[in-house]
This record gives structure tokens, C-alpha cells and sequence, in this order.
């Protein structure tokens, strides 16, 4: 009898991770792939968008969900998923990353008895104000199956006391996408459709609450990326989020002597072509942190903590304040400082998703003894950081060892 699999996905992040696990359960004859969107992201330049250009089937289930408050959004997932996942009674229920549609279906599909995969699991920022990372640990509680994109993911799951055995260092399904896309999306050019030459540009996309929430935050960014465009043009596509908070706050980009592009949001190849061909990326994404850590195009990431910090360790990121003179510095000093070759990290190899297929149709298992012994990278950013007087000391931050050593 086929396995049974069911995926449910709800916001843009979802999507790329979605792609390539479905391109690889759909090369077995022994796996039937449901996918469910439960419609958190409904603008189709934020979701139908993404499922055209990363070629993912219809979803078979649309739960229409829509915006809401948090406990209003996770709530309506989980009343209109358990029907779904009732009928389709599946083997197992895959859910990503860490948006409330990812907590929602992981809360129906456990108390249904039905085992749960987290694609992207162990991600941990250490910060409780971020609704993602309460979705992250709660995700990780319920899951059976912990599908981890690096090691140090795996060490954050040990010391929460997770068994080793329900890890797998599969690698990151992001970069999957990525990798596929790539070729396809360099040749599009977008830059030079836009008026842009290469590495001549910069590349914003903010949306966190802790970014666009506060008039006042905003305001300092966009003073900031006004300034930064005087030297260079700045592309921003802006999430609908944002987008509301700038119109709330009556903010504009101002006209004066610069060359700041607020645009509607893009879609994948569009953005994957804008950022492999920019000379700086500043965002609060988490996709955008490994996406130019592969690419090996410097990013800022204006937070005061990541959950991916080895895009800090061995890659291009760099965290920042949300003040305009830290902003500057660390923009100057990020492009200068460009690395010559692209990062190579462990398992971010377009091979994430073959993984993950692995597990779920031939019981195969990646890796956990290496995990165990794996913290060198965790265990090298907590040095740091105990090294680090305050966490948003420096525009450089704690990133890098250059900067504290
Ligand atoms: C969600 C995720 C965040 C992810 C982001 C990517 C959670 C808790 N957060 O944040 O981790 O980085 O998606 O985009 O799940 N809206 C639209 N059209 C849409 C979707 C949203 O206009 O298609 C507007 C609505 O006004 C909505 C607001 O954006 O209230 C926020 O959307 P929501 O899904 O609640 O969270 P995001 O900020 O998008």
C-alpha cells in the first residue's frame, strides 16, 4: 500500500521549502503527496506566485485562512486542517519552518496520533518576543521526525533533550530550491532590466513586527536606506506588512538626492536574480540569511539575534541595530570586505529534500553520532556571545571573530 504524506504549508517561506520535497516524492511510486495551504498568505504575488514558478502542483486542500491575530490564525488552521487530516488519514503530516500555519498543523496532526516531520527543525534565536520562535520549539516538541539543516541545529535539539534518534542531518531544503533555480534566474537579469549593473546595487526586504511595528524603527530604517542610496541605488520590495506600517505611519521615501525603489514584492526568480547579482543585502529574513550566505553576497541582518548563526560563523551575515549610523558602518565595511569565493557549508548541498525522501520511503537514517559530537559551530557562537558585553554593542555585532578578537 502507498505511504500516504501530507504537506501543509501557508506562508511564502513555506513554499521553497515545499518544492523540493515534493519533486522528490513525486519521482516514488510508493508515496501518494497531498499538499494543503492553509491560505495564510493569500496575495497571489505572495503564494500563487511561488507554486507557479517552483512548478508545486495545485494544493489539493485550500483552507483559506487569511490574516488574523496570531491566536485567531493558528486556531482557524487547526479547526479547518483536523477534517482534512481526518479523511486523508495520513502516514505522516510534514510541516515548515516556523510560521503559525507550521505550529497549527503539527498541534492537529499530533493529537490525532499522526507522526509529525518538521522540515527545518532545531532552529533556535534564544528569543521569546519572536512569534517564530515559539512556533519553532512547540514544532519540535510535537515532531517524531526532526529533519535538521545543520549541526548546530542538532545540538540545540540535544540540549533541549530531544533523542538523537528522531534527527536527521538532512542539509537545507532552501538551498535545494536554490540550487535549482539558479541558472534560470541569473538569466533573467533582472538588474539590468532595471537599470542596475552588477553589484552596483542594494537589496532590503524588512517585515519583522520588531522592525515595521514601531513608527519610530521604521522610520530611523527608511531614514537610513534614504542615506545608503545616495551612493548606491536600493532596491526594496516591500511585504504587504511593511507596507500597511509605512501607510499607518505616513512614511515616503524621501525624494531628495537618492535612488530608494520601494517596490511590490517579487517573486522567487525575480528576487533569487536581484540578490545573486547585489553588492549588499540588508534584511530581518531568515531565508535571505543562507540564500546570500551560499551565494557569497554580503548581508546585514537588522536584528538583535539569529537562528541561523551559522550564516554568521562561516558565511556572509552580519547583524545589526536598527539605527542609521550602525546601519552605514556596517554596510561599508560588508562590502569591502566581500568574500573572495562562496561560503561551502556542510549539507547545503541541493541534495536536502533526496534526503528527507530517504527517511520517510527507506528508513534510512543521517547521521546523529556525527550530531552529537557536532557542536563546534554552536559551541564557537556561545563563546562568542559570552565574549560579547551586550548583544547590539557594535554594528559588526558578535558575527565574526575579527570583530571581538
Ligand atoms: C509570516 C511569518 C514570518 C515570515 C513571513 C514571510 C508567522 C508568525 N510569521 O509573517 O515568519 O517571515 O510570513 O512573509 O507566521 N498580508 C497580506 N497579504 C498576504 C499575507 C499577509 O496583505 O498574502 C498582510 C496582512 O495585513 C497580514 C500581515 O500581512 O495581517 C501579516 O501577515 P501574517 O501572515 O500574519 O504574517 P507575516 O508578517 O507575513
Amino acid at each position: 500500500m502507498k505511504q500516504r504524506i501530507v504537506s501543509v504549508v501557508g506562508a511564502r517561506p513555506n513554499f521553497m521549502k515545499l518544492a523540493p520535497v515534493d519533486r522528490e516524492l513525486a519521482k516514488r511510486g510508493d508515496v501518494e503527496h497531498v499538499i494543503v495551504h492553509t491560505g495564510q498568505h493569500y496575495d497571489p504575488e505572495m503564494s500563487a506566485a511561488f507554486f507557479e514558478e517552483l512548478w508545486i502542483p495545485a494544493p489539493d486542500y485550500h483552507l483559506g485562512v487569511g490574516s488574523g491575530s496570531h491566536a485567531s490564525q493558528t486556531a482557524a488552521v487547526m479547526q479547518r486542517l483536523e477534517p482534512v487530516l481526518t479523511q486523508t488519514r495520513p502516514d505522516v503530516v510534514l510541516v515548515y519552518g516556523d510560521v503559525n500555519s507550521t505550529v497549527a498543523a503539527a498541534l492537529v496532526a499530533a493529537k490525532l496520533g499522526v507522526r509529525v516531520g518538521h522540515v527545518e527543525a532545531g532552529l533556535r534565536s534564544g528569543d521569546w518576543t519572536m512569534p517564530e520562535e515559539i512556533n519553532r520549539v512547540v514544532t519540535d516538541r510535537l515532531a517524531a521526525l526532526l529533519f535538521i539543516p545543520s549541526r548546530e541545529a542538532g545540538h540545540n535539539l540535544l540540549a533541549e533533550g530531544v533523542p538523537g534518534d528522531r534527527m536527521h542531518f538532512v542539509g537545507n531544503v532552501m538551498i535545494d530550491s536554490l540550487c535549482w533555480a539558479l541558472s534560470r534566474a541569473v538569466e533573467r537579469n533582472v538588474a539590468a532590466q532595471r537599470g542596475l549593473s552588477d553589484r552596483g546595487y542594494v537589496v532590503v526586504t524588512l517585515h519583522r513586527p520588531s522592525n515595521v511595528d514601531d513608527p519610530a524603527t521604521l522610520g530611523t530604517l527608511l531614514d537610513a536606506l534614504h542615506y545608503l542610496s545616495r551612493d548606491l541605488p536600493v532596491v526594496f520590495p516591500v511585504h504587504p506588512r511593511a507596507k500597511q506600517r509605512l501607510r499607518d505611519a505616513g512614511l515616503t521615501p524621501c525624494r531628495n538626492g537618492g535612488d530608494l525603489r520601494l517596490i511590490e514584492p517579487v517573486g522567487y526568480l525575480e528576487m533569487l536574480s536581484l540578490v545573486a547579482s547585489a553588492a549588499l543585502v540588508i534584511t530581518d529574513s531568515g531565508g535571505l540569511q543562507e540564500e546570500t550566505t551560499f551565494l557569497g553576497v554580503p548581508c546585514l541582518t537588522v536584528r538583535p539575534n539569529t537562528e541561523r548563526p551559522i550564516t554568521c560563523i562561516h558565511g556572509t551575515n552580519r547583524l545589526v541595530p536598527p539605527r542609521r549610523d550602525a546601519l552605514l558602518g556596517a554596510a561599508g565595511h560588508a562590502m569591502e570586505r566581500r568574500p573572495p569565493v562562496r561560503p561551502m557549508i556542510e549539507r547545503w548541498d541541493g541534495r536536502a529534500a533526496e534526503r528527507i525522501a530517504r527517511v520517510l520511503c527507506e528508513d534510512e537514517c543521517f547521521e546523529v553520532e556525527a550530531v552529537e559530537q557536532a557542536s563546534g559551530s554552536a559551541r564557537e557562537l556561545s563563546e562568542l556571545q559570552d565574549r560579547a558585553p551586550g548583544q547590539m554593542r557594535s554594528a559588526g555585532m558578535f558575527a565574526t571573530k575579527e570583530v571581538l578578537t
